[in-house]
C-alpha cells in the first residue's frame, strides 16, 4: 500500500505519518526531511536549498523528484508514505511514472483539511526531538518533562528555521498556488480521501486508520 498525505503546512502530515510508521510498518518518506538532512550534512544541494527553504518558497521539482527516485531505488518496503510529496502537478506526474515502473501504484491521498488560523498556531507552538524526531506543540502536545523528549530522553529539542510568521505566510501562498491542484488532480483520479485536520490528534488518527482499512 502506497499512500500520500496532503496538506498545507502545519496540517498534521508529520505526525499522522510517524503513527502509520509504528502501527503498519510503512515507510514514510518525507522531503522536507530529506532537504533538512542534507542541509545539516553540509552537501552541496543542501546549501542550494537553505536560503529558499528558509523563505517559506518551493524547492525546484528537479531536486526533489531526485530524491524521491533514489528513495524509491533503494529502499525496500511493503508500502511507502509519501509526506510533503507531490507538491506540484510535474512532482506527481513524476511519482506515477515511477511507481509503475515498479508496478506499484497510489492507492490513496490523505487530504488533510486545517484552516489557516490553526495552521498559524500550530506552526508557531511547534518542536520536535532532533534525535528521534517526534514532533510537539507548546499548548497541545508538550513533553512530560520540559526540556527532554519523552520518546528518547533526548535534550535536543528544535524549533524550524522556516516556522516563523513571515516564512509561513509565504509556505501558505506556495501551497494554495502549486500544491492544491492537486487536490482536483487526484480527485479525478478518485484516490482521493479528506480528512477533518481539525480534529484532535487522535480523532485525525481513527479517519486515517478507517481509510487504510478500506483499502484492505
Ligand atoms: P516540509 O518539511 O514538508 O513542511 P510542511 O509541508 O510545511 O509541513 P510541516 O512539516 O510544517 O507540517 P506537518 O503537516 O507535517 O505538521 P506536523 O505534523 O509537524 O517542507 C519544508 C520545506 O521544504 C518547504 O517549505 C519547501 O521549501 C521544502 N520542500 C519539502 N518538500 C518539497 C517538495 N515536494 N517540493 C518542493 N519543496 C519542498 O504538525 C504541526 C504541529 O501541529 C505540531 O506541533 C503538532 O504537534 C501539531 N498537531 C498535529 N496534528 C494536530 C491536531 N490534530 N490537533 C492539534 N495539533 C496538532
Ligand atoms: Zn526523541
Amino acid at each position: 500500500i502506497n499512500i500520500i498525505l496532503l496538506g498545507p503546512p502545519g496540517a498534521g502530515k508529520g505526525t499522522q505519518a510517524r503513527t502509520l510508521v509504528e502501527e503498519r510498518g510503512l515507510v514514510q518518506l518525507s522531503t522536507g526531511d530529506m532537504l533538512r538532512e542534507a542541509r545539516s550534512s553540509g552537501t552541496e544541494m543542501g546549501r542550494v536549498v537553505a536560503d529558499v527553504m528558509d523563505r517559506g518558497q518551493l524547492v525546484t521539482d528537479e531536486i526533489v523528484i531526485g530524491l524521491i527516485r533514489e528513495k524509491l531505488d533503494t529502499v525496500d518496503a511493503p508500502g511507502f508514505i509519501f509526506d510533503g510529496f507531490p507538491r506540484t502537478l510535474p512532482q506527481a506526474d513524476a511519482l506515477e511514472e515511477l511507481l509503475s515502473g515498479m508496478g506499484r501504484r497510489i492507492d490513496a491521498v490523505i487530504e488533510m483539511r486545517v484552516d489557516d488560523e490553526a495552521l498559524v498556531d500550530r506552526i508557531s507552538g511547534r518542536y520536535t526531538c532532533g534525535s528521534c524526531g517526534e514532533v510537539y506543540h507548546d499548548r497541545t502536545k508538550p513533553t512530560a518533562k520540559e526540556g527532554s523528549c519523552d520518546v528518547c530522553g533526548s535534550t535536543d529539542l528544535r524549533r524550524r528555521a522556516d516556522d516563523n510568521a513571515e516564512s509561513l505566510k509565504t509556505r501558505l501562498m506556495e501551497y494554495y498556488k502549486k500544491t492544491s491542484p492537486l487536490v482536483g488532480y487526484y480527485y479525478a483520479k478518485k484516490t482521493l480521501a479528506p480528512v477533518d485536520g481539525m480534529a484532535s490528534m487522535e480523532e485525525v488518527g481513527t479517519q486515517v486508520a478507517a481509510i487504510m482499512d478500506g483499502l484492505g
